[in-house]
């Protein structure tokens, strides 16, 4: 088991880069696969999830050389369809390979996907838009099997906006026959990078970033070299460390139109910001005040960031009340910052955080990727020594997050246990 031990009561002052997008990087490594050639791609963050995708395209037959921020995936000699039930296990993410792998090979088979346990995750809309496009579906015994003669476009209109669902669809219809239009699609700028980065190797998507998305299949794709966009979930991460520390910071290397809803909820917290097109300044308060969230798809409060807000909130002035609109069990982490002091209570999709003077540190699990970040957030100002266990999950989804943190003036370090 890895830890990380944080010292509370250090005001964060300094500048820090963001790395690429972890929710960008996966479908588009991903969608390596459909070239059939080599695809060169730059700024995909080092982490355990990008690991475990790259190791997939391995086992399919995919060549790998990784030369420090470049990594160029050579899918010519790809000659599996099938992904490793474990690695599927590992990381949810792996069902966008579906997509990817029939949009190949006209089939696929693998597992119901594992991930953070956040609620039940079901991948119903990803199938039901397969079956639209002329893709059969075989259960048995918790494998999927898709197969088809030809992938037709299909008008599909989602339930929700999901993120991945509207990513599989585009993955499966790239190389498919005729038009395929998503209506109710995911808004998600990790969705335009999909596209730029499909578009740039010959498909043809438009609409990205809108509540419909076109896309007409074309018979092949060339050679591409792409550059992943910023981590708009680890630059709000970075942000919040600022401002519950009373910080001084310029994040870099960012998309700030990525932010909005963030820099809206922290302004209402006593924030202030500079805002330049990929650069962003924030001046906390000495104490922040309570606010309100709604999670919502993008372009609402992200999900991703709702624990990591609440962790904020725990000391700041005031009673907030945060609701869970996305995940219906997004609030494990709460009985953790529990230890910690903090007043929460939770009535299904609602939590009730009345701020506290001072957290203090304790040892605490982390309970899944955001929900750790969220217990390093509290333990930056928490009286003593906060020790936050399993950050395995933590190393899912971000990198050096540490590093990045003590470059602020924070006092973590990692520990390896056994
Ligand atoms: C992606 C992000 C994740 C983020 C989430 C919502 C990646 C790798 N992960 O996850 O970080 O928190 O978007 O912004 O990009 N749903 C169904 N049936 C389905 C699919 C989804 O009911 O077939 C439900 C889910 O249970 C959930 C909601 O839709 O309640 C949103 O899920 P979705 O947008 O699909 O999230 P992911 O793509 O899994």
């Amino acid at each position: 088991m890895k830890s990380y031990i944080v010292e509370g009561g250090h005001c964060l002052k300094g500048e820090v880069s963001v790395s690429g997008s972890k929710n960008a990087a996966l479908p588009i490594i991903a969608a390596t696969l459909l070239n059939r050639g080599i695809s060169t791609l730059y700024h995909v963050p080092k982490i355990h999830d990008t690991k475990i995708m790259l190791e997939i395209l391995e086992i399919l037959g995919c060549q790998i050389h990784i030369n420090s921020d470049k990594i160029v995936i050579d899918s010519s000699k790809v000659d599996r369809y099938e992904i490793p039930e474990c690695l599927m296990r590992e990381m949810r993410s792996s069902v966008i390979l579906a997509g990817a792998i029939i949009g190949r090979y006209k089939r696929a088979r693998f597992s119901y996907p594992g991930g953070c346990d956040i609620g039940a995750r079901p991948i119903d809309l990803h199938l039901e838009a397969f079956k639209k496009m002329g893709i059969e579906i075989e259960e048995e015994s918790g494998f999927i099997h898709c197969s088809c003669d030809k992938i037709t476009g299909a008008e599909i209109a989602l339930d929700f906006p999901s993120v991945g669902a509207t990513e599989n669809i585009i993955l499966a219809a790239v190389l498919a026959e005729g038009k395929t239009v998503i209506k109710n699609a995911a808004m998600e700028p990790e969705i335009i990078d999909l596209q730029n980065f499909l578009n740039e190797m010959g498909a043809c998507v438009s609409g990205a970033g809108t509540k419909e998305i076109e896309i007409i299949g074309v018979s092949e794709l060339h050679q591409v070299t792409y550059k992943v966009m910023p981590d708009r979930i680890e630059a709000g991460t970075l942000l919040c460390a600022a401002a519950i520390t009373g910080g001084d910071v310029v994040i870099k290397e960012v998309n700030t139109d990525h932010l909005t809803p963030v820099i809206h909820k922290l302004e209402e917290c006593g924030c202030e910001f500079q805002i330049f097109p990929e650069e962003l300044y924030i001046k906390a308060p000495q104490r922040l005040k309570a606010v309100d969230i709604k999670t919502m798809p993008y372009p609402g409060f992200p999900t991703d960031m709702q624990s990591i807000f609440s962790s904020i909130l725990t000391n700041a002035k005031g009673t907030s009340v945060i609701i869970e609109n996305i995940f219906e069990n997004r609030y494990k982490y709460t009985s953790e910052l529990k230890r910690m002091g903090a007043k929460i209570t939770i009535e299904g999709k609602t939590a009730v955080i009345k701020g506290v003077k001072k957290l203090s540190g304790t040892s605490v699990n982390s309970t899944d990727l955001r929900g750790g970040a969220a217990l390093v957030i509290a333990g930056l100002v928490a009286k003593g020594e906060t020790k936050i266990n399993h950050i395995e999950y933590i190393l899912r989804g971000y990198e050096n997050l540490d590093e990045k943190l003590r470059k602020l003036g924070a006092n973590i370090r990692k520990e390896e246990g056994e």
